[in-house]
């Protein structure tokens, strides 16, 4: 029985954790987000996420990473909703330019750029977001 309730209540969490991954976001989501990524990703991420322009290795300094392109070129659509806001509120371990956004930006404020990034995508690649990628494709 105990094993049982275990059961459920982690099928609930998952999908509570899961509950906007693979899902078209909200116009009013959308707005919000598109005015802090003006505001807070731009600079790097460019416009409509394209991403900043390679640079070639030979004249790159060493650890440097350009901002990849956050739209559908690149891989930010592999990752869940949540490890997106994850990855905004705490910047990434491998490089200082992606700085993490907590103490600047609240969970709900970063909730909405992820709704921003979504609506870069296409609905093919929007429903095989996250781990699904793998075999959606
Ligand atoms: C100063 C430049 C800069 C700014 C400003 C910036 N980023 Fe980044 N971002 C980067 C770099 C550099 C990377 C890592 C590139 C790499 O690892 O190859 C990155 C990575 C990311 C990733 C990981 C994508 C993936 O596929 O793993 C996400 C998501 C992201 N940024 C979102 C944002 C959002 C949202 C904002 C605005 C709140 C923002 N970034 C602002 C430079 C920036």
């Amino acid at each position: 029985m105990f094993k049982k309730l275990c059961i459920v209540s982690l099928l609930t969490v998952s999908q509570w954790v899961f509950a906007e991954t693979g899902q078209p976001p909200s116009a009013d989501q959308v707005a919000a987000g598109k005015a802090l990524y003006g505001r807070y990703c731009l600079a790097c991420h460019g416009e409509n996420g394209v991403g900043e322009p390679p640079i070639p290795s030979t004249i790159r300094a060493p650890g440097f990473f350009t901002a990849m392109p956050l739209n559908e070129a690149s891989h930010a659509w592999h990752h869940t909703d949540e490890q997106l806001v994850e990855t905004i509120l705490q910047g990434l371990q491998r490089t200082q330019r992606m700085p993490a956004w907590k103490g600047v930006i609240s969970v709900d404020q970063a909730t909405q750029l992820v709704a921003y990034l979504k609506s870069l995508w296409s609905p093919r690649i929007v429903a095989c977001q996250g781990p699904k990628h793998m075999s959606c494709m």
